[in-house]
């Protein structure tokens, strides 16, 4: 169908049919990455929802699975995590001898008519990979009777202390336990009231431990969803940077500091990255975790113009803790598994740009399946903006304001824009905090999506657009005066 060729991703993950939100229960065990996913299985807006599941040997091309936990009497499935029960403190794993999987979600019943919900938390295991599940006979695990959005637990094995440590969503604040076994937990402490951005409802917390690049030194990082509130509008990821002794969380200093002074802490600035969290028994060599997110935004996923299925993940990506002379920064870059799948390529350098100038267009190289790298060195005080175009005349502009120092991406005419008056109702921004003079970048182009990842990940934005037909060229413009693009590399990406 056109529906299917113009906007089904290339290389982001969608589920065959129906809705789709947050990632849920990521784990890696023998060769396999685990994907869940609040589905939706009957329509094409959110409704009861279940865990969908797909699989991976590399975080990029996705197999989908059958559905994998199911409605009961407790409630709905809302988003939780898996943890691969190594030492089987469990005691799931005792049957079959097989290490045990263990997944903690959310139990959400719906308490009458309107926005009201009894939210409690309960457990399921497998005994056969991640495959199926069989639910906890003394479900809930955490009961709850008057906390309004109580969700989302992200279970993290705390090597430091030996037992296992969760975090969970409070409505403004970040709930801590822990456990011995995963089925008993008590309240260790909270985090975050009157801390952080708080536009709107805490949700999907996560909490991991990242060597600082370069140093023999540690830190936490708690990461926060949070909608509405985020920094271009509707949903985005927060973090905070600090120590967990085992009970609490607390705020390193220096970043303390930088957060009163301005709260720019967010795991992507673009519209279009939600409810991320990391994959359990996963970390790359260095030591970065490795997440991806709903590659969408609660102010319009629910309306954007897909019928078959809603919604596509973001690229998986690493994410490392950098700290310099501007503080603490996660870094996040595409996984490097996505370099596998490079095929044709077109590389220039030290390009004269005066005026609108063309680089490329889809004859020499796919620009809906493409990874794209440039460096402009000794900026001036201009705006570089990159156009994408087709030749309805659509087009989506991003880049660099110089003046400003933000980058930017507009997608105001990119093609589709009225289903939802939030969609295009302004120019997202991002700040820049490194000083370079010079400016790298990676761009990730997908159908209907761009990933744009700056100064090697220090700034990363994320949006969706609906183009009526694809985008043929790529184009680059700085207030019509003359610079050179030292470099630019496009890889065309084969799936
Ligand atoms: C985040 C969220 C979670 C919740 C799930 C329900 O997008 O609201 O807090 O568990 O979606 O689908």
């Amino acid at each position: 169908s056109t529906e299917e060729s113009l906007y089904r991703p290339n290389f982001h993950f969608t589920p065959k049919k129906a809705w789709m939100n947050d990632p849920n229960g990521m784990f890696y065990y023998n060769g396999y990455y685990h994907l869940y996913f609040q589905y939706h299985p009957e329509s094409s807006v959110w409704g009861p929802m279940h865990w969908g599941h797909a699989i991976s040997t590399d975080m990029i091309s996705w197999r989908e699975q059958p559905i994998a936990i199911y409605p009961d009497e407790l409630g709905t499935i809302f988003s939780g995590s898996a943890v691969v029960d190594i030492s089987n403190s469990s005691g799931f794993g005792e049957v079959s001898k097989a290490i045990p999987i263990v997944a903690m979600y959310t139990s959400s019943k719906k308490l009458g008519e309107g926005d009201n919900w009894k939210q409690t938390q309960s457990i399921a295991y497998s005994n056969d990979e991640g495959k199926t599940f069989t639910k906890y006979d003394s479900n809930p695990v955490i009961d709850n009777d008057n906390i309004k959005d109580f969700r989302d637990p992200k279970v993290v094995w705390d090597e430091d202390r030996k037992k296992w440590v969760m975090v969970l969503a409070a409505g403004d604040n970040i709930m801590f336990y822990d456990s011995k076994d995963l089925k008993t937990w008590n309240l260790l402490s909270n985090f975050g009231k009157n801390i952080g951005g708080h536009g709107g409802v805490w949700e999907c917390p996560d909490l991991f431990k990242l060597p600082i690049i370069g140093t023999n030194e540690s830190k936490w990082v708690l990461l926060v969803s949070i909608n509405p509130g985020g920094p271009n509008g509707g949903s985005a990821t927060q973090y905070f940077v600090g120590d967990f002794d085992g009970t609490q969380f607390t705020l390193d200093k220096d970043f303390e500091t930088s957060l009163n002074n301005d709260h720019n802490f967010w795991i992507d600035f673009g519209r279009d990255n939600y409810a991320g969290v990391s994959w359990s028994n996963a970390r790359t060599k260095d030591g970065g975790i490795l997440m991806l997110g709903w590659m969408s935004n609660w102010h319009y996923a629910q309306k954007v113009p897909t019928e078959t299925w809603r919604s596509a993940m973001t690229v998986a990506r690493k994410v490392q803790l950098q700290k310099n002379e501007n503080g603490y920064r996660l870094i996040s870059n595409p996984v490097q598994q996505l370099a596998s799948y490079r095929g044709e390529k077109y590389k220039k350098e030290n390009i004269i740009i005066s005026g609108d100038t063309k680089i490329i267009d889809t004859k020499t190289i796919d620009l809906a399946s493409a990874e794209i790298q440039f460096n402009i060195s000794d900026l001036t005080e201009t705006t570089y903006t990159f156009k994408l175009e087709n030749q309805a005349g659509e087009k989506l502009l991003f880049g660099f304001d110089n003046i400003k120092k933000t980058f930017f991406i507009n997608r105001k005419q990119a093609g589709n824009t009225t289903f939802s008056e939030k969609f295009a109702d302004r120019i997202s921004i991002a700040p820049r905090t490194s000083s370079n003079q010079n400016l790298s970048g990676t761009i990730l182009l997908d159908k209907t999506s761009i990933e744009l990842f700056f100064d090697n990940g220090e700034t990363v934005m994320t949006e969706i657009f609906f183009p009526t037909e694809p985008f043929e060229t790529l184009s680059i413009n700085s207030n019509n005066q003359d610079f050179t693009l030292s470099s630019i590399e496009i890889n065309k990406l084969n799936f």
